[in-house]
């Protein structure tokens, strides 16, 4: 594969298939990685083909280890390097302290923050062969400043900024640069089942007064994935219309 190789998980809609078109534009052959949604992810794949660029589908379900390291393993073998990793995948299952299931905890946990320690796992041993590599984790705000009702998720996003700058201190030496943007709140199936008295809520609490577009994030994404961006790591990168500052 003579273009860079870009993995973007749970990229069949909203943030994720923006980054994937984004990328796409800017000349990666980007790997549509889905876990449910084939029929969209192909719609993603043939928005990126209209366009003049290229990529495939990969089904995976990140949060799992050993599904993880095949894929890994396939695109290895399929494409010979993977240059940039988004991950991306995400879910919520939101509710108060007093009311949240076991199950709605782990689920939270292990797709959002073991989903990015499985792909970065696998994925490590090649980048470091290759001495170079972007690594790109969405975090969000709720991982830095907390929300009332997202005690799982926010957690989830915390620990992705931890392991962000860890990975970066880990990798560094070999060239390979581990960032995180933290987005506010931003318009995607995800924040259109939010009420109406929680979407005003949240933004009496932006500064900007609106919500965020998908775009606003892919462009951070691809700036991160350029050499443009050869000499940042470690960092998160706060993408919120001014929430935390
Ligand atoms: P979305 O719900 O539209 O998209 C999430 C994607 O992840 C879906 O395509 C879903 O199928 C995929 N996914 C879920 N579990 C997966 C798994 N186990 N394996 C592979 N793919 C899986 O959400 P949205 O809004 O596009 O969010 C994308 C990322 O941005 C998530 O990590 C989310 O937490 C984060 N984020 C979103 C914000 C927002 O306001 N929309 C704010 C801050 C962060």
């Amino acid at each position: 594969m003579d273009k860079k190789v870009a993995l973007v998980t749970g990229a069949s809609r909203g943030i994720g298939r923006q980054i994937a078109i984004t990328l796409a534009a800017q000349g990666f052959f980007v790997i549509v990685n889905f876990n449910g949604s084939a029929q969209r992810a192909q719609e993603v794949i043939d928005t990126i083909k209209n366009q003049g660029g290229d990529g495939s589908l990969y089904q995976c379900n990140v949060s799992d280890f050993a599904e993880t390291e095949q894929m890994m393993k396939e695109l290895v073998k399929s494409y010979g390097h993977v240059d940039v990793l988004v991950n991306n995948a995400g879910i919520t299952r939101d509710n108060l302290i007093m009311k949240m299931s076991e199950a709605d905890f782990d689920a939270v946990i292990e797709t959002n923050l073991k989903g990015c320690f499985n792909t970065i796992r696998h994925l490590t041993r090649q980048m470091l062969k290759q001495r170079s590599g972007k690594i790109i984790n969405i975090a969000s705000v709720s991982g830095v400043l907390g929300n009332a009702g997202q005690a799982n998720y926010a957690a989830s996003k915390a620990g992705i900024i931890g392991l962000t700058k860890t990975m970066a201190r880990e990798l560094a030496s070999r060239g390979i640069t581990v960032n995180a943007i933290a987005p506010g709140f931003i318009n995607t199936e995800m924040t259109e089942v939010l009420s109406d008295s929680v979407k005003e809520a949240a933004v009496e609490q932006i500064p900007l007064k609106r919500f965020g577009e998908t775009k606003d994030i892919a462009e951070m994404a691809a700036f991160l994935a350029s050499d443009k961006a050869d000499y940042i790591t470690g960092q998160v990168i706060h993408v919120d219309g001014g929430m935390a500052m």
